[in-house]
């Protein structure tokens, strides 16, 4: 493992409305950028289909998963949207805004996308916060040393 495996993050599922192709991605490297407004930063890989996607929308959900839901983070964050449709199985409802919440989840955000950023292979995506809720009082997954946890 190299030093950077020690950045221990809170795993969370990115989730897409594309003029109505649905799609949400496992994203770990996400974070808090800003307290006025709340602004949030994530991390997207060039070669993904959600970063196809989020370039062509100005808003994303994200979905802080529980401990528990270790499940949903595998099956968002191995198989590709441009294959599969992730959300056939899941349990979920689409915001006002049209973004897909998934339930049972510890948080939700919905988020206007503001700003971005090139990094090397991926695409840092600045999203202001414009709803979020608390759904449960469970602890968030984690992501560190190169695993769930
Ligand atoms: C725990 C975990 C964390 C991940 N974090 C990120 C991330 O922060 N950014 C990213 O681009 N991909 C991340 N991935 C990989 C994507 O979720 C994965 O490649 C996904 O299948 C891409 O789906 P898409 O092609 O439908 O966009 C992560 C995967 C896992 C399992």
């Amino acid at each position: 493992m190299d030093a950077l495996g020690k950045i221990y993050n809170v795993v969370s599922i990115v989730t897409i409305n594309s003029n109505g192709t649905l799609n949400g991605i496992t994203v770990a490297w996400i974070t808090r950028v800003s307290i006025k407004p709340p602004m949030i930063a994530i991390s997207i890989g060039k070669q993904r289909y959600s970063y196809e996607l989020l370039e062509n929308i100005d808003k994303f959900g994200v979905c802080i998963l529980s401990k528990e839901q270790k499940d949903l983070a595998k099956l968002f964050g191995s198989k590709s949207g441009r294959n599969v449709n992730k959300f056939e199985n899941v349990d979920f409802e689409l915001t006002k805004n049209g973004i897909p919440k998934i339930k049972n989840i510890v948080a939700f955000f919905e988020c206007k996308i503001v700003n971005k950023a090139d990094a090397g292979d991926h695409v840092i995506y600045i999203g202001e916060v414009i709803n979020q809720e608390i759904l449960k009082t469970d602890t968030p997954l984690l992501y560190g040393e190169h695993k769930l946890m």
